[in-house]
Formats: C-alpha cells, structure tokens, sequence
C-alpha cells in the first residue's frame, strides 16, 4: 500500500535524510516535519510541536492525516512518543520506551545480550569505588570504562592510564559527572574495526541497511574528542557479506526473540555498533567471540550513517517503514544500490568542546540540484542567502559515486567550493582501510 501522507519527528541531519529518502519514493509522499530546521522547511511543512512532546505529536498526526509517524532521536523515544502513538493506533516506526533501554542503560543492553547469547565484551557493572578499582586491575588496561545511563556521547573512557580510569570510575558514582547512576560498568577492551550496522525491525522480521562506518573523533587522523560524529562511508569496507551474515544470525536475530520473550518486542531502528575483529585477534583471545562483537546498540537509526546509508536504499522506503510499524516487514522489501556513499559533517569551530554560534556557511545551496550530492541541514539558521551556524553539527554534504572512493572525491570537491567562517570538517572522512585516499583539496574559506 502506497503511503502518501508522513510525519518525521526530528530536528538534525538523520532526520532531514529521512524526510528527503522518504519524499524520493515513487509516489512521492507528502513529508511533514516536527519541529525541523530551516533548512527542512524549504523542502517539507513544518510543524512546531517538539520532539518529546508525545501528545502534541499524537494531535499533530491526527490533525494532518499522517499514515506513519518515522521517529528520529533518542529523547523522543525516551519520552513514549512512540507508545503514545501506537496507543491511539497510529502506525510508528520507532521503539517503545521499554525497547530503547537497549540504549539508554548500558547495563540492560548487556543484560539482554547475555540473555540473547550475543557476542560482546565481558561487563561488570560495580556500585563501589573498591569494587570498581579492583575490577580495573583485574581487567587491565586498556581500560574501559562507561556510565550506565544516558551521557550524550560522553559517557565512555577508553584508557591505558589506570589513574584516569579510576577518577572516571569515582565521578561516575559519585554523579559528579552524569547524575546520580548507582553503577558503573567496568568491560573488557575489543580489539579491532568498528562499524554501524542497521536494522529495520518489525517485532519479528529485519532487514539490514547498508554497512556503514562513523568517525567519531573531532580531528583528521581520529585525534581529539569523541563527537555525534563527523561524517560516515558507506558502505563500510570491512563488513564483508559474511560479516553481515553473521551480524544477521548471531546479534539481530537472537536480539529480536529475547525482547519479544521479555513482552517489549522491537519494532524501529536498532543501531549496531560492532567491533569486526581480524581472524587473528578473534582466534586467539581467550573465550573466542567470533568474528563480530556488539560495542554498543542504539534504538535508533544512526547520525551520522543515516546521511550515508539511505541514498544507497533501494525500493519503496515508507512501504517498508510502514509494513516494519505495522509487525509485516519483508526481509527483501528494499534492496541496494550499488556504489558508495560518503557525508562529511560541517561543524561550529568550537564542537565538540563549546559553541561559538557565529559561523556562516556560504554556497550550500549551489550545491544542491545534482543526483550525486546532497545537502542535509541540522544546526543552521537561514539568514538571507547565509545558512549561519547555531551550533554543533550544523550541516552534511553527501556525496554518492560508483565506488566509496569516488564519493568521498565528489564530497570534498564540493566541500572545497564552501565559504564562510567559524565553521569546520574532517578531511579524512571514508578514508582508511578498503578505500583509497582521495586527492587532497583544500579546506575552503575557513
Ligand atoms: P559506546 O558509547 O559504548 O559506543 O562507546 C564509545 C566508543 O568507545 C566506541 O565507539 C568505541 O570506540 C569505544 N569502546 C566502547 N567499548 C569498547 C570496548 N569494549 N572495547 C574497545 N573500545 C570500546
Ligand atoms: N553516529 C553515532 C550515533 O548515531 O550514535
């Protein structure tokens, strides 16, 4: 069944790729946005009812005759948007509040991994410094180190240095740092690639979305602070249609009948951030995990993958959304394309560590129009012919090519004709193992 009426709730880059990946069908839908950006309303109406607000978006869904609300961030899953709509018999693409404790408690997403017999790193979680420490020491370094709850991205210390290990273990029970938690988890180092695979999920069936890789890091050569993330490739090279296989039977499958068992069956996005761990590592460690390990799960669809994965998509996007809502997903519903994609986060000069808020970005819009690149907004505020920077990750240049290696050229020459100020990105992005580097091009009036 065609779906021709749709509410995305979100306001970033994820979500502005979601309204244009789902305006593309061949019906073209009509696309509704809550609350958006000024960069979404060019293109989508946009209504004013926030992202945690779970009735306002019921109103809003009935008021505007929507066939499926896609829900974007975390924030709105936590608030019960999701609950909240599929209570007034709205079709949802999103997870219910119980399903997102597989991102929001890190602990619980361990507890349901061990239950499910996912492979991932050996956990402790201690509620006393003395447990703590001596977990560290037994463990050894690196040292790996995470809040419970929720941390907006900061949550996690990766460290050989023990006494800073120990402090971050100390500040994460304390709530010092995050609020009072009551625990601290303490695991085992992998070692390996990292990769984000997505699964769009019905309860029941799945398919998976092309591979993707995020750099997480502010600076070139993964230096500096850990970020939402600066830009992605897809699809990511080292998950190889075996690894995908593998991820299919060993972590989504067995995630999916342990969360119906528990009576929260999942139906929405879930996020896996693996580690793909070489022959090598995985053959020799003790208690061997297999060639793939669960780093983390998201109840979402990843920012910034999304703007890399969903140009690669195939097929008839919100019958597939739709069908995943409504507990009928077909495993061959979409297909790919061939080809790579590659998005580059444009970011305030100050991100991640503080925001200047006084960056303009000049000639996004002439780069929009061409079937190879697009533009998708999160930070920005329109001033005239400037897109002004409000903070954080402001905007993502996606490029898509016959291979990843030509679409990270295409991206970065079109980066490259930018202008403006206080504003910056990664060169890197897409480059590493599997793909070629790119041509060098300059960074472009910052
Ligand atoms: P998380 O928020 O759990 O994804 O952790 C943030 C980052 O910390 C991950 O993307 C990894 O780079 C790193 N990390 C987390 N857990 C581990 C682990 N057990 N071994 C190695 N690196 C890890
Ligand atoms: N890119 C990482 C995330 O969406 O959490």
């Amino acid at each position: 069944m065609a779906i021709s009426r749709i509410l995305v709730v979100g306001s970033g880059g994820r979500e502005h790729a979601l309204a244009w990946r789902l305006a593309r069908d061949a019906h073209a839908p009509h696309v509704i946005v809550t609350p958006g950006n000024d960069g979404m309303a060019r293109t989508f109406e946009r209504l004013d009812v926030s992202e945690t607000d779970a009735a306002g978006i019921v109103r809003a869904a009935r008021e505007h005759a929507v066939e499926l609300v896609v829900v974007g961030p975390e924030s709105a899953l936590a608030a019960g948007v999701s609950d909240a709509l599929v209570e007034a018999g709205i079709p949802c693409f999103g997870a219910s509040r119980a399903a997102a404790r597989l991102e929001s408690s890190k602990w619980f997403a361990k507890e349901v991994m061990r239950e499910a017999g996912v492979p991932t790193a050996r956990a402790f979680a201690w509620a006393t410094e003395a447990e703590a420490f001596a977990a560290l020491e037994t463990l050894g370094a690196p040292h790996v180190v995470k809040a419970d709850g929720l941390a907006a991205g900061k949550g996690v210390l990766v460290t050989s240095d023990l006494a800073e290990a120990r402090a971050f273990a100390a500040d994460c029970l304390s709530g010092s740092r995050f609020g009072a938690q009551g625990r601290v988890v303490i695991e085992e180092f992998l070692r390996g690639e990292e990769a984000s695979v997505i699964a769009l999920c019905d309860g029941e069936h799945f398919l998976l979305l092309p591979p993707a890789r995020d750099h997480k890091r502010a600076f070139d050569g993964d230096a500096g602070p850990n970020t939402g993330g600066m830009g992605a490739v897809a699809p990511a090279p080292v998950v190889t249609r075996e690894i995908e296989r593998v991820t299919a039977e060993r972590v989504v499958a067995p995630m999916l009948r342990t969360m119906a068992a528990r009576g929260t069956p999942y139906v929405g996005a879930l996020y896996c951030g693996l580690m793909v761990r070489s022959t090598h590592a995985h053959s020799t460690e003790a208690g061997s995990l297999g060639p793939v390990a669960v780093v983390e799960f998201n109840a979402r669809f990843g920012d910034p993958e999304t703007q890399a994965m969903l140009p690669l998509v195939v097929g008839d996007f919100s019958a597939a959304l739709a069908a995943a809502a409504q507990g009928r997903l077909a495993p061959d519903a979409l297909s790919r394309g061939s080809g790579g994609a590659v998005t580059i986060a444009l970011v305030d000069e100050g991100y991640p560590v503080s925001t200047f808020g006084t960056g303009t970005i000049e000639g996004l819009d002439a780069l929009e129009g061409r079937g190879d690149l697009f533009v998708f907004h999160a930070g920005t505020r329109r001033d005239g012919d400037t897109w002004r920077v409000k903070g954080g990750r402001a905007a993502y240049v996606t490029a898509t090519g016959e291979n990843a290696a030509t679409a990270r050229e295409r991206a970065y020459a079109a980066c490259a004709t930018l202008r403006g100020a206080h504003w910056r990105m990664r060169s890197d992005i897409g480059a590493g193992p599997g793909v070629p580097a790119a041509t060098q091009h300059g960074m472009g009036g910052q």
